[in-house]
């Protein structure tokens, strides 16, 4: 049975006293409790990267970046590469996140530069799709999806496949309050599911864990959850407060 994972993506908040505060109040939790069945991981911004690495305890929580560098190194001024990233102990990158197709133009192809960066570098991506609401009102959310995940990720080889998380994240989801009903959710990640395993293996589709991001609350985690193709979430708003980020550990 794949293991349920709650991923935080703290975005462009919090300075770094109060993100490590965050971060010590998630891992007080995490080490005081026993009876935890998901996997944590806190998607912080960079600046905080090596302070939260050095604040939680890593077998119980792993940290990512929310983003990385499409070139190795270089002149390439204000940018943070993975394997910078990877310098400061963290073990995950949120690559492709809707934002950053929105408002700095990544493109599929440069997102597919960087799962290459991240894999090169031991970094386990959280490779981010999903729809627009135009898309989704056309009845193209399936065909978007597809594509996004044919150049994101498709290039991969068995093996490093495996190393990918795949976040669906409808993007009129996103900071809206509106999130998927369960059963939008689960027929999307089924068909991500058939897709991985008519292009790899059904062995290995069944491996890869699918988590759905968009307005995820403790309210509405226990039914999205429960459908047999969601693996957990990406959590955005929610993941910036420790009591709700717990109530939604806690679902699983
Ligand atoms: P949200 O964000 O939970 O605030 O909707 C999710 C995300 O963008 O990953």
């Amino acid at each position: 049975m794949r293991k349920k994972i709650i991923a935080g993506n703290w975005k462009m908040n919090t300075c770094l006293k109060k993100g490590q505060e965050l971060a010590e109040k998630i891992n007080l939790y995490a080490k005081s409790n026993t009876n935890i069945y998901a996997g944590i991981i806190l998607g912080v911004p960079f600046t905080h990267l090596y302070k939260i690495v050095n604040t939680v305890d890593l077998t119980k929580i792993s940290v990512a970046a929310q983003n990385c560098a499409s070139e190795e190194s270089g002149a390439y001024t204000g940018e943070v590469s993975a394997g910078m990233i990877k310098s400061t102990g963290a073990n995950y990158i949120i690559i492709g996140h809707s934002e950053r197709r929105q408002f700095f133009s990544e493109t599929d192809e440069i997102i597919a530069k960087k799962i290459n960066l991240c894999i090169k570098n031991e970094l386990f991506p959280i490779f981010c799709c999903g729809e627009s609401l135009q898309e989704r009102n056309e009845s193209k959310h399936f065909e978007v999806v597809e594509k996004q995940i044919n150049t994101g990720i498709f290039h991969l080889d068995k093996f490093n496949i495996e190393q990918v998380i795949i976040a669906y994240e409808p993007v009129w989801a996103i900071g809206t309050g509106v999130n998927a009903s369960p059963g939008q959710a689960q027929e999307m990640h089924e068909y991500i599911r058939k897709i991985t395993s008519e292009k790899y293996s059904k062995a290995i589709a069944d491996k890869i864990p699918v988590l759905y991001g968009g307005s995820v609350k403790p309210d509405n985690a226990g039914e999205l959850f429960k459908q047999p193709d969601i693996d957990g979430g990406l959590i955005g708003g929610a993941s910036l407060k420790a009591d709700d980020f717990i109530e939604i550990i806690k679902v699983v």
